[in-house]
C-alpha cells in the first residue's frame, strides 16, 4: 500500500521582515510535521495568511486575498483557511464571525505552537481561535531554520514586541510587550545558518537598540553585535530597526570597530518636526537625530542612511512639514519608507482631534517622495564608474545570463555572470546607475 499523498501548505505573507520571518519558522514547523509547500494555493490543503495591521491598506490587501480563498471554499474546494499575524490578533474573533469559511485564527505568539494549532484546525471540525501572549519569562523563540533559508543572507530575530508607545504604532498592542531572545540562542541561530552557506546575517526586531537591558545578565545590542561578528563564517551583518531614542555611543563605536558591519543603517525618524515628534511620543528631537547622524558618519565615513516618514500626522501644519523636508534635505537618505498617517484602532493618535486634509497628505507625500527619488538617484550616480565589491545573491529575475549582488551600502547591481558566482564576493564596475539598483560589469 502506498503512502497516503503529504498535505500541502500555501503561505501568503503581508508586511515587514518579521512577518517574512514568522513565515519561515511556521515554514520550518510544517515542513518538520510533514507538510510540503505549494506556490499554488489551489493545490493546497492549508492555506495559511500571515497578516500586517500597520496601516489600513495593509489591511485592505489581505481582505481581498481571503475574499478569494473564501470563494475558492465556497466553489466546493476542501481546504483549511488560517489568518496570523497581527490583523488576526487585532481582531480575534470578530474576523471568524465575519469570514464563515475561516477555520483558524492566530497572533504572532501562535507562531511557535502552529504545528498544534493547525492540527486542532484540520481535526476538530470547530474554528480555532488563539490570541494569548505567551509567558514572558519563558517565550519560546523558534530556533527551526526554515527550509527556503538557503540563499547567502538571512533573517535572525533578538526580540519580539516592543515597549514603545509611539502614538500612531498599533504594533505594542499585536506584538506585546518587547521579550530580547537569550544572546546563546541567536548565537545558535546564526552557526546553523552559516553551515548551510549563509554569509550574512540581518539582526531583526522592532527596537533592536534596547535589546538584553531588560534581562539581567543579557548581552547589551552593542555587545550582541560584536558577538555576532565574531562567529567564524559571518561576512556581512545587518541589523533593523533601530530606535534613535535608544542609538547608544557603543553602538556607533561597533559600526566604528568593525568591519563586517554593513555601512548601512536604516533609522526611522518619522518626521523633522520637534512639535510632531512630541506628539508622536517619540521622545527625542530633531537636533539628537542629526547628532546621531553626525557621530556614525564620523565613526563610519561610508554609511549611508534610510529612514521611515509619516506625513500628514494629526496636527501637522505646512511648517512641521517644511521641517521634514529640510531634515531630508540635510540627512540626504539614500532612501525613505514614506507613508500617509493611517488612524490604527486603539491608538492614542486616533483620539487627535485635528486631522490631516487627506488631499493635502496625499501632496505632501508626493513632494517628499519626488524629492526623496532624486536624492536615490543622485547617490546611486556617485557608483558610476566606480568598483564596487559585492556579494552575488542570485539570478537577476529579468535577464537570463545577469546575477545581481549587493554592496554593503545595501545597492543592488546587476551584471552578466554565470549562477556560478553565487555567494561569491566580486568588483563589479558600475556602468550604468537608475534610482534604485545599477548595472555593471566584472572588474
Ligand atoms: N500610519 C502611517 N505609517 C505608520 N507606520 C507605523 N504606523 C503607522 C501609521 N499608523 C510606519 C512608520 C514605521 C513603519 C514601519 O510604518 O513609519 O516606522
Ligand atoms: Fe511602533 Fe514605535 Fe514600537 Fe516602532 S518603536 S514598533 S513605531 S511603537
Amino acid at each position: 500500500m502506498s503512502a497516503p499523498p503529504p498535505r500541502r501548505v500555501y503561505f501568503r505573507t503581508f508586511g515587514c521582515q518579521m512577518n517574512e520571518y514568522d513565515t519561515g519558522k511556521m515554514r520550518a514547523q510544517l515542513v518538520a510535521d510533514g507538510f510540503v509547500e505549494t506556490l499554488e494555493p489551489e493545490e493546497a490543503d492549508v492555506i495559511l495568511l500571515n497578516t500586517c495591521s500597520i496601516r489600513e491598506k495593509a489591511v485592505d490587501k489581505m481582505r481581498s486575498a481571503l475574499g478569494d480563498y473564501r470563494s475558492m471554499k465556497r466553489n466546493g474546494k476542501s481546504v483549511t483557511i488560517g489568518v496570523a499575524g497581527c490583523v488576526a490578533q487585532q481582531e480575534g474573533q470578530k474576523l471568524l464571525d465575519q469570514y464563515r469559511e475561516l477555520d483558524l485564527v492566530f497572533g504572532p505568539d501562535g507562531v511557535p505552537h502552529v504545528r498544534e494549532l493547525v492540527k486542532r484546525a484540520i481535526e476538530t471540525r470547530r474554528p480555532v481561535l488563539d490570541t494569548d501572549f505567551l509567558d514572558l519569562d519563558a517565550y519560546p523563540f523558534v530556533s527551526d531554520i526554515d527550509p527556503a533559508d538557503h540563499g547567502v543572507g538571512a533573517f535572525v530575530t533578538i526580540q519580539k514586541g516592543c515597549d514603545n508607545k509611539c502614538t500612531f504604532c498599533i504594533v505594542p498592542s499585536t506584538r506585546g510587550v518587547e521579550i530580547s531572545r537569550p544572546h546563546t540562542e541567536i548565537l545558535d541561530e546564526v552557526r546553523a545558518l552559516v553551515d548551510r552557506g549563509v554569509q550574512e546575517i540581518t539582526l531583526i526586531g522592532q527596537n533592536v537598540n534596547s535589546y538584553g537591558l531588560k534581562r539581567t545578565g543579557e548581552l547589551t545590542f552593542a555587545q550582541l553585535l560584536r558577538a555576532v561578528a565574531a562567529v567564524p563564517g559571518v561576512r556581512r551583518i545587518r541589523y533593523t530597526t533601530s530606535h534613535p531614542r535608544d542609538m547608544g555611543d557603543d553602538v556607533i563605536e561597533a559600526h566604528r570597530d568593525l568591519e563586517v558591519l554593513a555601512p548601512q543603517l536604516h533609522l526611522p525618524v518619522q518626521s523633522g518636526s520637534n512639535r510632531v515628534l512630541r506628539r508622536m511620543k517619540r521622545f527625542y528631537k530633531r537636533e539628537h537625530y542629526l547628532d546621531i547622524v553626525a557621530k556614525l558618519r564620523e565613526a563610519r565615513p561610508d554609511i549611508v542612511l534610510t529612514t521611515d516618514i509619516i506625513v500628514g500626522f494629526p496636527g501637522e501644519t505646512d511648517e512641521d512639514f517644511a521641517d521634514t523636508m529640510s531634515l531630508l534635505n540635510e540627512v540626504r537618505f539614500v532612501g525613505a519608507f514614506s507613508f500617509k498617517f493611517s488612524g490604527r484602532p486603539g491608538t492614542p493618535a486616533l483620539k487627535l482631534k485635528d486631522w490631516v486634509e487627506p488631499a493635502v497628505a496625499q501632496e505632501r507625500l508626493a513632494t517628499f517622495q519626488a524629492r526623496q527619488r532624486e536624492l536615490s538617484a543622485e547617490w546611486m550616480h556617485t557608483l558610476q564608474g566606480t568598483v564596487q565589491n559585492v556579494l552575488v545573491e542570485g539570478p537577476s529575475r529579468h535577464d537570463e545570463g545577469v546575477v545581481c549582488g549587493r554592496t554593503g551600502t545595501n545597492a543592488m547591481i546587476n551584471f552578466p555572470g554565470p549562477v556560478e558566482l553565487v555567494g561569491e564576493w566580486v568588483d563589479v564596475r558600475v556602468t550604468r546607475a537608475f534610482t534604485h539598483s545599477a548595472r555593471g560589469e566584472l572588474a
